[in-house]
């Protein structure tokens, strides 16, 4: 229950032979006390390593990490009131379960009883009860890694990182589970960072969520913020499912003064969006990479609306994801409820503007979102 500021943070690894490796790289983060932070990013991009300077298993390369505005570089991990749930359980095998996720108030010479009774809460909170009288190389891998969330959850640490917490867990107890985590969370006002795959649950948990790929942090902003206003293409492409549908296009000015892009597929004109280029600062000729949000198309032919081709159709019991091939680009419109397309009919798609995006074709960053000139 404290801040945690990350300031240039870095971390290089040494290898002993080829070259080092960067897996964290001059990250800056301010996380507000009580706040629920997720890290997001594909395998391989920093996540843990970030963890684990936080906590002081790895130093830092480079930067400061600042807890409750005290810089801790040079604390041991024990001295960091630092509560970590890893990422391998790392939990102890001579001991029964009860006793792991007592450990650190046991070790703290709190009452046996209060021990007793807060290690029973939270087991039952994370549903590993049956589990508790029995050791961890006995119990399945599902149940050790809430063994190893509850041991670092039942803590009164300044700061809990949770290296994907429930990765081990079927889809619906997953659910359950993030609710009541979430709950616990707020409720005891803990600064928390939690990694994960699964962006579902960084957006269903997180107050803010920190898109890493290759050590650099992207974008670190509010679930909504990373949908509607994606700083670069990564983050679009990353954040959204289905993924937002992307398209080549060139920024054509010459006609009537306004800015139009004009999606370039193959030479062809397979369609035109106008625009107000003032607005995106774009050059005339410049190329974009033009996105779509899935779920802001729309099907149907009013004016305006773009001819493309059915290649793909599933129902999902609630929506209808419709494959279309426009101008030799294939992409997803999500349709509410039960939609008929026939594979090859043509169809419409509307592009209402605040479905649009568009990004540099070169560094990827954006450009302009169609969310907010429409508003
Ligand atoms: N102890 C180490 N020595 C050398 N390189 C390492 C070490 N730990 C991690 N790396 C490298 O640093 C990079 C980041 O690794 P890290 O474990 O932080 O990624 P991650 O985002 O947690 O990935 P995952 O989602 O697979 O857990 C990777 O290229 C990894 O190979
Ligand atoms: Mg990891």
């Amino acid at each position: 229950m404290a801040t945690l500021t990350l300031d240039s943070v870095s971390k290089v690894y040494k290898a002993a032979r080829g070259r080092p490796v960067t897996a964290v790289d001059a990250v800056d983060m301010r996380i507000a006390d009580g706040e629920i932070i997720g890290l997001l990013g594909s395998s391989g991009c920093g996540k843990t390593s970030t963890l684990r300077m936080i906590a002081g298993f790895e130093d830092v390369t480079s930067g400061h990490i600042e807890v409750g505005g005290r810089v801790i570089d040079n604390l041991l991990p024990a001295e960091r009131n630092i509560a970590m749930a890893f990422e391998g359980y790392a939990l102890y095998p001579p001991l029964r379960v009860r006793d792991n996720i007592g450990f650190a108030l046991l070790r703290d010479r709190q009452p046996r009883a209060e021990v007793k009774r807060q290690v029973e809460e939270i087991a039952e909170l994370l549903e590993i009860v049956p589990a508790l009288d029995r050791y961890p190389p006995t119990i399945s891998a599902g149940q050790q890694q809430r063994t190893s969330l509850a041991r670092a959850l039942i803590r009164k640490a300044d700061v809990f990182l949770l290296d994907e917490p429930m990765s081990q867990l079927e889809p619906q107890l997953r659910a359950v589970l993030r609710a009541r985590l979430k709950d616990w969370l707020i409720t005891r006002r803990m600064t928390t960072v939690f990694v994960t795959h699964d962006q579902t649950e960084a957006i269903a948990l997180a107050d803010r969520i920190a898109v890493m790929e290759e050590g650099v942090l992207q974008q670190f902003a509010s679930p909504d913020e990373l949908k509607e206003r994606p700083a670069n293409l990564f983050v679009a492409s990353f954040i959204g499912e289905p993924p937002m549908n992307l398209f080549e296009a060139r920024v054509d000015r010459s006609r009537s003064g306004l800015g139009l892009a004009v999606l370039d597929a193959g030479g062809a004109r397979a369609f035109e969006l106008r625009f107000d280029a003032e607005v995106a600062g774009l050059a005339d000729g410049a190329a974009v990479h033009l996105g779509m949000r899935p779920h802001r198309l729309r099907l149907g032919d009013r004016a305006g609306a773009v001819q493309g081709t059915v290649t793909s159709h599933s129902w999902l019991g609630d929506q209808t994801h419709v494959g279309v091939e426009i101008g030799g680009t294939e992409c997803i419109v999500v349709a509410e409820g039960e939609v008929p397309a026939r594979l090859g009919a043509p169809i419409a798609v509307e592009v209402p503007l605040r479905a649009v995006h568009l990004f540099d074709a070169d560094d990827g960053r954006a450009l302009f979102h169609g969310s907010e000139a429409a508003s």
